[in-house]
């Protein structure tokens, strides 16, 4: 049953609903999930770039949308774009060639890209790169373990990823740092002034479009590589699609792994039963808990907020609400994996729960390409830090931490923690 939440923060706009898109909404947006699912579970809200769009919240209803071909990911479908003069803050509304990647089109391309991107980006190229990963983590930890306290995101969950699929790419180690300058711009500024994030996407644009070009002469082992080499039926990447593709893999594998790293340290630190459970499974030399509890820090407090864009390409009813063609749809993945009609004690984390078929990665063709390797950096990240630095807590009262407030993410500013020293 959806019982009531009393919790709910007023809205004096509708005296009824919580507000949502605030500071404090940013801090903890479960308790306005709740009244959402409870009260309003197919709920058509104005965003805070103006935009009209469908937030969704119950699980079997987020699942249905993430699976639904009428939902299109193509911007095109949108009522409104030229209405809002390409300034909604919908990815690929203003039809950029690097936007043309895998999470702004529909079947029959979606499924070719896939088709051909999986040929390179496989779990066995992932399991391959275990040692590496492992390397880069230590190799992070040890750049502040002597000084006793650090910046978690900055220090850590941030280069990691980037280090991590850099080296996959093939990008080779001297220019990795341009990466996480660009990187690091695309991050602070993602939804603030946007001449920095503009001039770093095309920088790294311009850079893959010449990697690309290079590697196409002198194949190696790496993704890049690979990604010129897959074929389907003699179907092959155009160099723009290469780039397209390099940029997505970059940018979704990124931000996402930061918050994973970020938002997974958060929920231990708040949850000291669970942490000190998952510690002495790792001193025992066990790998089962950090397996489940990775996915379970997913559906407790996941990195992505709201699934990205969908827009109905007809109309039709989705949890009993007429959806217009046209109309954005917003899946919301963490209110649909807090659902207690799907999770028993769905508030509560419980790094051993089994049942647990969260929407973190999302569902359907879209389901996110690149978990093998997020699982691989978090489990790694997570179980290295706690194995080396087992004091390891908060420098700060967690009231004062502070949180992103973009639309598709949820993540830390920053993460100080304080622990004894190591030399
Ligand atoms: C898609 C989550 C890490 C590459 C997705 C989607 C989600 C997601 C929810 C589906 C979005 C939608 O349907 O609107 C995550 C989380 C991660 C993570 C929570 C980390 C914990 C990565 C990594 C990579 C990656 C490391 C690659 C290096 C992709 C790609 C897609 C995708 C390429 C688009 C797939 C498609 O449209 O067919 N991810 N992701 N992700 N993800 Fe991830």
């Amino acid at each position: 049953m959806h019982e009531p939440t009393p919790a709910a923060p007023e809205d004096p706009a509708s005296p009824q609903g919580p507000t949502l898109f605030d500071w404090e909404f940013a801090t903890d947006p479960y308790p306005a999930y709740a009244w959402l699912r409870e009260h309003a579970p197919v709920h058509r809200t104005k965003l805070p770039s103006g935009v009209e769009a469908w937030l969704v919240t119950r699980y079997a209803d987020a699942r249905q949308a993430l699976a639904d071909q009428r939902l299109s990911k193509n911007p095109a479908h949108h009522a409104e774009p030229a209405h809002a003069k390409g300034k909604t803050g919908i990815p690929g509304e203003r039809k950029a060639e690097l936007m043309t990647h895998l999470l702004n089109i529909d079947p029959p391309d979606h499924t070719r890209l896939r088709r051909l991107v999986s040929k390179a980006f496989t779990p066995r190229r992932v399991a391959e790169f275990t040692p590496r990963v492992q390397e880069l983590t230590d190799h992070l930890i040890e750049r502040f373990e002597s000084r006793g306290e650090a910046d978690l995101i900055h220090e850590f969950a941030f280069p990691l990823p980037i280090y991590a699929i850099c080296e996959m790419l093939g990008v080779p180690r001297e220019d990795q740092d341009d990466f996480r300058d660009w990187a690091g711009m695309m991050i602070r500024h993602g939804g603030g002034p946007r001449g920095g994030v503009a001039r770093s996407v095309k920088q790294m644009r311009t850079y893959l479009g010449e990697l690309i070009h290079r590697k196409r002469d002198d194949l190696g082992d790496d993704l890049i590589s690979d990604l010129i080499r897959a074929s389907d039926h003699g179907d092959h990447l155009t160099e723009a699609e290469a780039t397209a593709m390099a940029f997505i893999l970059l940018f979704a594998g990124f931000e996402t792994t930061v918050n994973l790293i970020g938002n997974g340290l958060h929920a231990l630190f708040m949850n000291p039963d669970q942490r000190e459970r998952l510690q002495a499974s790792l001193a025992a030399g066990e790998s089962a808990l950090l397996a489940t509890g990775v996915e379970e820090l997913l559906r407790y407090d996941g990195p992505v907020e709201l699934a990205t864009w969908r827009f109905a390409t007809e109309p039709f009813l989705l949890g009993g609400q007429h959806i217009a063609a046209g109309d954005p749809v917003l899946v919301v993945l963490a209110a649909a994996d807090r659902d207690p009609e799907r999770f028993a004690d769905p508030d509560t984390l419980d790094l051993s729960r089994s049942d647990n078929q969260h929407l973190g990665y999302g569902h359907g063709i879209h389901y996110c390409l690149g978990a093998p390797l997020a699982r691989l950096e978090g489990q790694t990240a997570l179980a290295s830090l706690l194995m080396r630095l087992p004091d390891l807590e908060l420098a700060v009262p967690p009231a004062d931490l502070r949180w992103r407030g973009g639309l598709i993410m949820r993540g830390l500013r920053t993460l100080p923690v304080r622990f004894t020293p190591r030399n």
